[in-house]
């Protein structure tokens, strides 16, 4: 995604400095009077090179698409979960752990008063993006989250195992009490 960006900088980057030279009184009639008297060839290089330019950006832009596209058919099928979390933090690895695993692994401090038996319940996240590819909440889980009328998204995340990229965001502090998870809501 860099290059491209990169790519676009540039461009906008000479657009300015073409605007600060056109502001130059006869700059541009001189431009002008350059082509008029510039041989065919190097004017015929010019008008190939700008739509070459245009789509080699193209290209650049298509292959960033397709690798991205590429990259989650490659992680669906060899079973590898991805975790966004606030912050830019992102953890991922093979499908299996809770998300709560995957937090603690990363060394994410995250509450987990019942030390994640599904009963407290400080470890509940909100599921932003991707929740229909979150399995539906065990009974036990269920039975958790509607003591505090979770609403819907709400999750405990020492019960989740994701199976596909998702995008969390926590809902108690890492310092919550076995209080704290009580009450409805978060933070
Ligand atoms: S750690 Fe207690 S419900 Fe998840």
């Amino acid at each position: 995604m860099v290059i491209p960006l990169l790519g676009w900088l540039s461009f906008i980057q000479a657009g300015k400095l073409v605007e600060r030279m056109a502001s130059v009184l006869g700059w541009f009639k001189g431009v002008r009077m350059d082509l008029g008297q510039a041989p065919a060839e190097e004017l015929n290089a010019v008008y190939t090179i700008i739509p070459m330019s245009l789509g080699v950006l193209d290209g650049i832009l298509s292959a960033v698409f397709v690798a991205r596209f590429i990259r989650r058919l490659y992680r669906n099928r060899h079973g590898v979960a991805r975790i966004n979390y606030p912050e830019g933090k992102v953890m991922s690895g093979a499908v299996g752990p809770t998300i709560l695993e995957f937090i603690q692994t990363a060394g994410i401090p995250h509450a987990s008063v019942c030390g994640g038996l599904g009963r407290c319940p400080t470890c509940r996240v909100q599921i932003a993006r991707r929740l229909a590819e979150v399995d539906k909440p065990s009974e036990h889980e269920a039975k958790a989250l509607g003591r505090i009328s979770a609403p819907n998204g709400v999750r405990l995340a020492c019960q989740v195992r994701p199976r596909r990229d998702i995008t969390i965001v926590p809902l108690l502090l890492s310092t919550a009490t076995a209080r704290d998870g009580r009450l409805p809501g978060g933070l």
